[in-house]
């Protein structure tokens, strides 16, 4: 059985990717950040053996250590990481408004910072797998040459720096077996709820239905990208769900 270790899997993208990698027969370790909402629970009825639930938050690399050692106990190899967990913060017009910049700091902690706590928490038990994938859920949002938000956002900051540090990652990385996928969801419909109980969202605004793909969608695109092997494992390309490639 081949072992997939998935950040920020609560819900959305990265449940529905727990799902995917399910549905074909692998083993999920699913990252739990939400401790109060039910979604991973009701998953582990339907796959008790197959899916382990291991807290995880990866802004903290105590944290990390600790669902590396839990998963290094019940499984002792992981054949694919992924780091989906994302944070959003704050984002400031430049127009003469004040900003708070300690908020600029949390995405960076979360998606750039947490990606490389992630690498090094569980790269140790990669080094026996012949998959060795490593493979991170970005966005165009970080993509610099074509920016066209106005606003300066903390979130479009950090995923330029999750982009470089997997740059530099792919370099030191690639040559000694490690194969990496940079993906980009698309516009995803996905819930932001508040807490459990919480309106889930309609996605309608004035009667049009917002964003583009639901989080399964991009999921199933997702799995087939990252199991899938490439001939072309020498180069770091971000592509989205439709197969698009981008520059980053
Ligand atoms: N939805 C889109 O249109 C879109 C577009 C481009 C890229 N993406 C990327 O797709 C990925 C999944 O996003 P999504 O749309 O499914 O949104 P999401 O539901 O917010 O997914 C991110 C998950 O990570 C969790 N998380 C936050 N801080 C964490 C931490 N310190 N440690 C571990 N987990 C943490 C979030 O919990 P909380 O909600 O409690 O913070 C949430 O469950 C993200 O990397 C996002 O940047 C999404």
């Amino acid at each position: 059985m081949k072992n997939v270790v998935i950040s920020g899997a609560d819900r959305n993208i990265g449940l529905e990717l727990a799902k995917q990698f399910l549905n074909r027969g692998w083993r999920v370790f699913a990252g739990r950040f939400l401790m109060e909402l039910p979604l991973l629970d009701e998953l582990k009825e339907k796959y008790p053996e197959a899916l382990s639930i291991v807290p995880m938050d990866v802004s903290k690399e105590e944290s990390v250590l600790a669902a590396a050692e839990q998963v290094a106990k019940e499984a002792g190899r992981v054949d694919m990481l992924i780091h989906n967990a994302a944070g959003f913060g704050d984002h400031s017009g430049q127009k003469g408004e004040r900003t708070d910049y300690s908020t600029f700091a949390v995405p960076y902690n979360i998606n750039a910072l947490g990606a490389m706590r992630l690498v090094n928490g569980f790269l140790p038990l990669m080094k026996d797998s012949d998959i060795k994938r490593l493979c991170f859920v970005s966005s165009e949002a970080g993509v610099v040459s074509v920016a066209h938000r106005t606003e300066v956002s903390s979130y479009c900051m950090s995923k330029t720096a999750l982009n470089m540090a997997l740059r530099l990652m792919f370099n030191q990385l690639q040559p000694m077996g490690y194969t990496f996928r940079l993906y980009h969801p698309g516009w995803v419909r996905s819930a932001r709820v508040e807490k459990p109980g919480d309106p889930v969202p309609t996605f309608e605004v004035d009667g049009k239905l917002m964003g583009k793909f639901w989080p399964w969608e991009t999921a199933a695109s997702a799995a087939e990208q990252f199991i899938e092997d490439r001939d072309w494992e020498d180069r770091l390309v971000l592509i989205d769900n439709e197969g698009a490639a981008w520059p980053f």
